[in-house]
């Protein structure tokens, strides 16, 4: 798979990584990931920017934007790979975010049941947790699920 000195060609990284050559381009673009070019101008990627990349997929799927995911890995040496020293340092930067998209998820994987107070009045917990949609008078979106468990109406 890799050529003789060990990179890899973009399509190598695209194949090995699961991501297109067009959106590897875009992170190359961005600097996230590096690559040097050959005497044919064709580009050749490190290996270690297989985990590069892999770190890029995983932070965004935590919500993290590309400019976050950057500053992160800005923290780590463009001329080598990086050790698991290194590593860590980056995923401590992380680990308020990640704590509270956990926390995030685990709210919304509670209350998807129950009346999240969206405004929409459909449910007959509804009427108990959200009569005459009085949630919307904290603002938009779907007010339970961004904010503490509302305690039922008094009937
Ligand atoms: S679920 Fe929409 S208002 Fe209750």
């Amino acid at each position: 798979m890799t050529n003789r000195d060990g990179r890899l060609a973009i399509g190598e990284l695209a194949a090995r990584s699961g991501v297109a050559p067009s959106a590897l381009r875009y992170y190359e673009e961005v600097g996230l990931i590096h690559s040097e070019r050959t005497s044919g101008n064709q580009r050749r990627y490190p290996r270690a920017t297989l985990r590069r990349v892999a770190f890029v997929r995983a932070a965004q799927r935590v919500g993290l934007s590309l400019e976050e995911v950057r500053a992160a890995l800005d923290r780590l040496p463009a001329d080598r790979a990086p050790n698991a020293t290194e590593w860590n340092a980056v995923a401590r930067t992380w680990q308020r975010r990640i704590d509270d998209r956990i926390a995030e998820l685990e709210r919304l994987k509670e209350r998807l049941t129950g009346c999240i107070g969206c405004g929409c009045l459909s449910l007959r917990k509804c009427g108990l947790y959200n009569p005459h949609d009085i949630a919307g008078r904290s603002g938009p979106g779907a007010r339970y699920l961004e904010e503490d468990e509302p305690e039922p109406a008094k009937a």
